[in-house]
Parts: C-alpha cells; sequence; structure tokens
C-alpha cells in the first residue's frame, strides 16, 4: 500500500537552528505595552461569563485549571462549543482552534461521522462492559494494516500510561537496567519521565514528589546529539545495560527542536548495536503525520510504538502500545498469568466506547486523507506566518512538519542547561512573553498551544487559514523593537 503524508517538504534543520540560536541570542520583543494593555481589556470587557466560572473554580479545583496547555493568562477562558476549525467561549465568542485539544482532533473538533458511530454503540452497549468487544480486535488489525511494525497492540488510557507500560515491557523483556530520553522530549507525567522534562539537561529539577529510585534508572541525553547517545549507552552496558531508548520522531515537544531526516534512523543503528529496543513515541505523531506515523514517514522500523491522541479521534481514553510480537506478549492479559508479564491494567482501558472512537476516526482519516489536507493546512499558514515575520523584520520563526506548526516569538523552549546563568535570567521574562503571545492570539481569535504551537486539521481550509493570518498579522506587527 502506498502511503501519503502530511509532511510535504521536511525543514531545513540547520536553517532552523541557526534561525532559533538567532532568535534567542538577542532581546525579547513582546507587544507594545499600549497594544498588550488592550489585549487584556479584551479579556476584562468580552470574557466576562469565563472570568466568572473561573474565580469559583479555584475554589474548588487547585489553580482552577485542569489542562496543562490550557491558556491561563490572563485566566483561562471556558469554553461552550467546539465544532470543525472553531471553538466558542461561554462568552459567545468565537475562535479559530489550533490547540485542537493538544493534537487529537486531527478531523476537526466534534466530527459528525465518528460521532454518529459513538452514539450508535452507546445506545446499544454503553460505554464499557468490562469484557471484550469486537471493536478492539477490529481496531488493533487496523492499527497494524497502517504500521506493520505493530504486530501485536494493546489499549490503554492515556499517553503517559502507555510510555510506563512500553518501558516495562522493555525492562521484562531485555532485562536490562537503564532508559535513555532526549533532553526536553515529554513523555507524559510518569515517575521516570519527569526528568530532562521540556529543558534539556534538568534531570530531576521538575521532578517534586518522585523519589530518586524511580528515575535512577532515567538517562538523557541532549537533542540530536547522537555521540552523546552512543557514551551513554556504552557506560550503561557495565551498569545493568540498556533497555530502551524513547524518542519522539520529529524532535523533542513535537519537534520543537527538530531532528535532522536521519537521526531516527541512526537511533536505530546505534540499538541495534547495544541490543537495546527502540521506542518511539508517536502519541502526537501516529496518524498525524499520516497513516503510517513518524515510521512510515521516515522509514524506520522501531521495537515498540507508544500512541494516544489520534488514537481515539479525540475521545477518551487515547493510549495504546504496539510493536514487536515477542515483546508486546509480555503483557498478556486474563487472570492465570505466568508471573513473567509485565502487569498493565486499567478499569477502563480498551473499553468499547474508545475502541468504536478510534477505529472510525481512522477510517475517516484515511477516507478523507485528512493527514495530507491538515499538513496542506500547515504549510500555508507556515508560508503565510514566513511572510509575515519577513514583512516587519522580526526575529522570529516559523517552520512546520506537516500538520504541527511552530511559532517560535519568544524561544522559551530553546533554553538549556548548557548555559544555566542564561537559563536563570531568561527563563521567566522569556516565559512571561510565551503567556503573553497567547493571550494576544486569543483576544484576536487564536486559540494556539503556549502561545507557540499550532495543530492544523481537516477543517482547515484555505478561508479559515487566511483569515488566521491576518489575525496573526495584527499582532505579530505589533512587536516592534
Ligand atoms: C509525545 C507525547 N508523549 C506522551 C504524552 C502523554 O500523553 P497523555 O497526555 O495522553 O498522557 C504526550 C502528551 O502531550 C506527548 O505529547
Amino acid at each position: 500500500m502506498t502511503q501519503q503524508y502530511g509532511i510535504s517538504e521536511y525543514p531545513d534543520v540547520d536553517i532552523v537552528y541557526a534561525k532559533l540560536n538567532a532568535l534567542i541570542s538577542q532581546p525579547i520583543r513582546p507587544v507594545n505595552r499600549q497594544k498588550m494593555k488592550e489585549y487584556l481589556e479584551y479579556f476584562e470587557n468580552k470574557c466576562k461569563g469565563s472570568k466568572l466560572l473561573i474565580e469559583e473554580a479555584k475554589n474548588f479545583i487547585p489553580g482552577g485549571v485542569q489542562h496543562n496547555l490550557a491558556f491561563n493568562y490572563p485566566f483561562p477562558l471556558a469554553m461552550e462549543k467546539a465544532d470543525g476549525a472553531y471553538l466558542w467561549d461561554v462568552d459567545g465568542n468565537q475562535y479559530i482552534d489550533f490547540l485542537q485539544a493538544g493534537g487529537p482532533t486531527m478531523l476537526g473538533s466534534n466530527y459528525a461521522p465518528v460521532r454518529e458511530k459513538v452514539a450508535d454503540l452507546l445506545k446499544n452497549c454503553g460505554p464499557v462492559t468490562g469484557l471484550f468487544h469486537e471493536f478492539e480486535l477490529k481496531l488493533a488489525k487496523l492499527i497494524q494494516q497502517h504500521m506493520p511494525s505493530i504486530e501485536m497492540f494493546r489499549m490503554l488510557g492515556s499517553g503517559t500510561e502507555s510510555v510506563m507500560a512500553a518501558i516495562r515491557a522493555a525492562r521484562t523483556f531485555t532485562k536490562k537496567k537503564y532508559i535513555i530520553k532526549v533532553g526536553g522530549a515529554y513523555h507524559g507525567w510518569s515517575d521516570p519521565m519527569v526528568y530532562g522534562l521540556h529543558i534539556p539537561g534538568t534531570g530531576r529539577f521538575e521532578a517534586k514528589g518522585i523519589p530518586h529510585g524511580a528515575s535512577a534508572g532515567t538517562k538523557e541525553f541532549y537533542p540530536n546529539a547522537l555521540g552523546a547517545l552512543k557514551r551513554q549507552l556504552w557506560l550503561n552496558r557495565f551498569r545493568g545495560g540498556t533497555a530502551a531508548v524513547i524518542v519522539e520522531p520529529v524532535g523533542p515537544e513535537s519537534g520543537t527542536r527538530p531532528v535532522p531526516k536521519d537521526f531516527n534512523q541512526k537511533v536505530r543503528e546505534l540499538c541495534d548495536e547495544f541490543g537495546t529496543l527502540l521506542i518511539f513515541d508517536e502519541v502526537v505523531t501516529g496518524f498525524r503525520l499520516g497513516l503510517g506515523g513518524a515510521q512510515g514517514y521516515f522509514n524506520v522500523k522501531p521495537d515498540l510504538t507508544v500512541f494516544g491522541k489520534c488514537i481515539t479521534g479525540g475521545y477518551p481514553m487515547a493510549g495504546g502500545v504496539g510493536g514487536r510480537r515477542d515483546v508486546i506478549a509480555t503483557f498478556a492479559a486474563g487472570i492465570g498469568g505466568t508471573g513473567e508479564r509485565a502487569y498493565v491494567g486499567g478499569t477502563l482501558s480498551a473499553n468499547p466506547l474508545s475502541c468504536v472512537a478510534g477505529y472510525y476516526a481512522l477510517i475517516e482519516m484515511e477516507k478523507t486523507n485528512a493527514a495530507v489536507i491538515a499538513g496542506q493546512a500547515g504549510d500555508r499558514l507556515t508560508k503565510g506566518l514566513q511572510a509575515i515575520i519577513e514583512k516587519y523584520s522580526l526575529p522570529f520563526v516559523a517552520y512546520n512538519q506537516g500538520s504541527i506548526v511552530h511559532l517560535e516569538t519568544s524561544g522559551t523552549m530553546l533554553l538549556d542547561f548548557k548555559n544555566p546563568i542564561r537559563l536563570l535570567k531568561e527563563l521567566k521574562p522569556r516565559k512571561h512573553m510565551m503567556e503573553e503571545m497567547g493571550a494576544a492570539y486569543m483576544a484576536n481569535g487564536l486559540v494556539t498551544l503556549a502561545g507557540s504551537r499550532m495543530y492544523t486539521s481537516l477543517a482547515d481550509t484555505d478561508e479559515v487559514i487566511d483569515d488566521s493570518l491576518l489575525r496573526f498579522e495584527s499582532v505579530l506587527k505589533e512587536c516592534h523593537e
């Protein structure tokens, strides 16, 4: 089968890094103060309903908000309606939605053909029985059809859980100790993975409440530093070995630090040299880059693949791990296991609702060629943003991997621990600028991911993208020197 992918042209990574390095070597260029004041007034004047709800929520919910990706400056907005490319808040304001719930809604929000299948299932079966349902099999077979490396598939509840499970299977199978990740990569919030989180080189910096032992078997290496990876693999060999190397195949934080195109192949070769399993975390890239995932696009076969997000088309609960039959077989469920198995479970994992939603979401993505269309929208958005950056001689950087679009204005995500003094000095102001940019876009009717990333979907027509570009321009042109 010929696969189609949403990346029409892989970014020239050297050029991207040159621009990103130039961006973080100069002072920040936030929206001018007068304009920012006006944008903040938008929230006070037009978002009164959200404000009331959030004030009350703060008494019941820590911080008043439960999503890490939620935009929450100056205060979070409460959404009421979602349809296709748009969201509406409780005050009736409309937004173009480039958050896409953090990535799962590739078909656009609340896609009717999937919703109808979910509703049919609910009528007959409800969301859960705790027993086997045929759609578990249908989904597993469909995934294998598109990703041949997935000889077996185990559905789970989230990306975080699935990373945990993949690590456990890798250790059970190889009987080795270490897991190596890329510094800055996000693999969910399990104990061993809250290590080198967001910012490369920071190790246990974010590991509040996590005992040392829980991440004692985790190591990180700087993004794209294959020599450092090889050194770590070599060192680990004398201390219990490396069970697996886990990567986000477009680069940490969904390609915020993009990988050179041959990076994954080189990691594969190193894993083979050291008898280590390769885990692709395709929570974001799985089905978004194309039905064959990043592994199809890069033509690299991982031993294990972690899924989330798109695997249920935006419905709960989105997670799964698949791969080599001999490794995945360590999960065999049911009463009477051998004691050799890697323990995984979950009351609601592989429930019929998630499986039916996932199955029909993938069928619809195939029918509509969603990854390619969303990728074209990503290209159009990126080209438009690059033109705006050039027009106003801004130091900002826009690039994309298909429907994953990056717009770096503050460069926060590019700081690292190699230069701890700069990190200490610049993290706070750059983070604040990122928040401000998110708020400025929002006040102009654009929902982004943390003010620096956009996911495009099947619903993003040329008209939607062109409308969004006008809105982006009105913000970006206010970032004077
Ligand atoms: C690459 C990657 N891995 C794992 C996760 C965790 O998935 P979940 O939020 O479903 O636990 C995420 C979530 O954003 C992710 O982007």
